[in-house]
């Protein structure tokens, strides 16, 4: 049986004359949790945004759920409704995504387009905006929070509909480490669970925890395929790719100096669970 969720032959997309993903084939199996890692520009978020299928390859093939997506086959308000029922896509920019006029209505207007029941919107809206803890902003304009609170009302309206593949783009980023810790230990917990997550960060301390495969991208394409551990043990390939950098250190003396290296420390494997997502000291 074919397990692949998505399928990308040789897919080439182009922002006009802007090439942003240059020949790209990979496969992303269900049930696997992947990260996509690339410096600025790399073609992550470009990338999501097609398996999204907000764009579309302007050349190479691009398969979801065996089918081959493309306008036509989503120009069809049901195939478009049962695709968007799948997969979810929290965007690198909150701005882009959130446009009701309060937390509430964010949160609650993915099940209400959905028909559920009204009390069980009320008891799900509850429970998210508790577990990302922004229930004090449930009557709040979203368009007037705080770049991280937006963030995480971003995801608590995508997380809430529980779809089976889940587009992550940053979703870290702007958090404060509360609310990281929130998001991580949901990626911890999705191991194993079938659904698909595929997670686009520049936090190499995350990768191990959050995935079991990564893709890195380099000027939109994809320079290397492996799990975690493969990929951020080669060094060589983390400084091509603009993902290990210097760390600059006061010491005592008031001397500072810098080296390179990946950014992954902190790392305590007989820690508790999550213990090492409390706030950790970077040194
Ligand atoms: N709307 C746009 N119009 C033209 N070019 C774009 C547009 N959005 C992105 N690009 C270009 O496409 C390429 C890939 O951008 P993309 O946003 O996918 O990168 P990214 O890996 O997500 O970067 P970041 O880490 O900064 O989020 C870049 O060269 C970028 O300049
Ligand atoms: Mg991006």
């Amino acid at each position: 049986m074919n397990d692949c969720i998505f399928e990308l032959s040789n897919v080439s997309y182009a922002y006009q004359k802007q090439l942003a993903l240059d020949g790209l084939s990979l496969q992303i199996r269900q049930g696997n949790r992947v990260a996509l890692l690339g410096a600025n520009g790399s073609g992550k978020s470009t990338l999501l945004r097609l398996l999204d299928a907000l764009y579309f390859p302007t050349q190479g093939e691009l398969k979801a759920f065996g089918e081959i997506l493309s306008e036509e086959l989503l120009a069809d308000d049901e195939t478009n409704f049962a695709f968007r029922r799948r997969v979810g896509l929290v965007f690198q920019n909150p701005d882009v995504q959130i446009f009701n006029p309060t937390v509430f209505d964010e949160v609650a207007f993915g099940p209400l387009q959905l028909g559920w029941p009204k009390d069980r919107i009320l008891r799900c809206v509850d429970e998210i905006l508790a577990r990302f803890a922004i229930s004090h902003l449930k009557d709040r304009a979203p368009h007037r929070l705080s770049g991280g609170e937006k963030k995480r009302v971003a995801l608590a309206s995508v997380l809430i509909l529980d779809p089976e593949v889940l587009l992550l783009d940053e979703p870290t980023a702007s958090l404060d480490p509360e609310s990281q810790s929130e998001v991580i230990r949901f990626l911890v917990e999705s191991r194993n669970t079938g659904r698909t997550i595929v997670t686009a960060t520049h936090d190499l301390d995350i990768v191990e925890d959050i995935a079991d495969f990564v893709f890195v991208l380099d000027n939109g394409k994809v320079v290397a395929a492996g799990t975690p551990a493969e990929i951020l043990t080669d060094q060589d390939l983390l400084r091509r790719t603009h993902l290990a950098h210097a760390h600059w250190h006061v010491h005592a003396g008031g001397e500072a100096h810098k080296h390179l290296h990946a950014h992954r420390h902190g790392h305590d494997h007989h820690a508790a669970p999550y213990a090492k997502y409390r706030p950790i000291r970077r040194d």
